[in-house]
């Protein structure tokens, strides 16, 4: 099976939604905070956004319901379809790209005033060589001093604790008659764990159960500052969720 990122999402893309107990209220959750976040760091008000991993649109659509020019991209094209369709399905004017993050100039001929990543889509990027590209790129698409929010797994306490099995909302996805779990298994050689997702799915009287797997770094939080200021970023701060109200840790930089 491959452990390929783009073929791992557009498997994924039809049962995303799954992960979550109810993406609806995910999408609303994710976009007040993110809102308010925004509202603090930038002065440019309701701003232009790019969502430069936007996969099948959780954030994207959560901030143009709030008022935002938002452009959204991402490496899948099955996410980056179904993210199309549900913004449509909500008339939302949104602008959709297949890129990946690290080509992310050559994509968009426009600058951004914030640019979101957000739900750990960096620690795809396995290399401090790919991060540093990719974090170059998005510096490169906002405009000067634009904000760059990133959002990623608690990986400095996860290293420590090394979990190898992950529910993801058994009770509000066993309504549905879908059940997603997942299950780390992690490197002995380097600070990276092949996840494998499981999705279960109740049909007739049997259960299915497709597996997909891809792999994550998992960068702790200093590895990603010196990342960011590498890439030329400066004041960079993270917020942690007890604050900011989000499930992860963000990180906001400046260009
Ligand atoms: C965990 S998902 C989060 C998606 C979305 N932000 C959300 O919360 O629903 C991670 C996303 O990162 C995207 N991704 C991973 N590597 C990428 C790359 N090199 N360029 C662009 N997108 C990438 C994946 O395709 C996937 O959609």
């Amino acid at each position: 099976m491959s452990e390929s990122v783009e073929r791992f999402y557009d498997d994924l893309a039809a049962e995303y939604h799954h992960v979550y107990a109810d993406w609806e209220s995910g999408i609303e959750r994710q976009a007040s905070v993110l809102d308010q976040l925004i509202q603090c760091e930038s002065s440019a008000g309701k701003s232009v956004v790019l969502d430069c991993s936007c996969g099948i649109g959780t954030q994207a659509i959560g901030l143009a319901q709030r008022g935002y020019k938002v452009f959204a991209s991402d490496l899948s094209p099955k996410a980056v379809a179904r993210a199309e369709a549900e913004a449509a399905k909500r008339e939302l004017n949104v602008r959709f790209a297949v890129a990946d993050v690290r080509e992310l100039e050559c994509a968009f001929d426009q600058k951004f005033d914030v640019v979101i990543s957000c739900d750990n889509s960096l620690p795809h990027l396995l290399t401090d060589e790919d991060l540093t590209l990719a974090l170059r790129n998005i510096r490169r698409v906002l405009t000067d001093k634009g904000l760059f929010v990133a959002s990623i797994r608690d990986y400095d306490r996860l290293l420590a604790e090394k979990p190898s099995f992950v529910a993801m909302n058994p009770g509000g996805t066993h309504e549905e008659e879908v059940i997603v779990f997942q299950i780390w298994d992690w490197s002995k050689e380097s600070d990276t764990y092949l996840l494998r997702l499981f999705i279960m799915s109740r049909a007739a009287s049997d259960w299915r159960v497709k597996e997909i797997k891809t792999r994550y770094r998992a960068i702790r939080r200093n590895e990603l500052t010196a990342a960011l200021e590498s890439a030329g970023f400066a004041k960079v701060a993270w917020h942690k969720p007890e604050q900011s109200g989000y499930f992860q840790p963000i990180v906001t930089a400046r260009a």
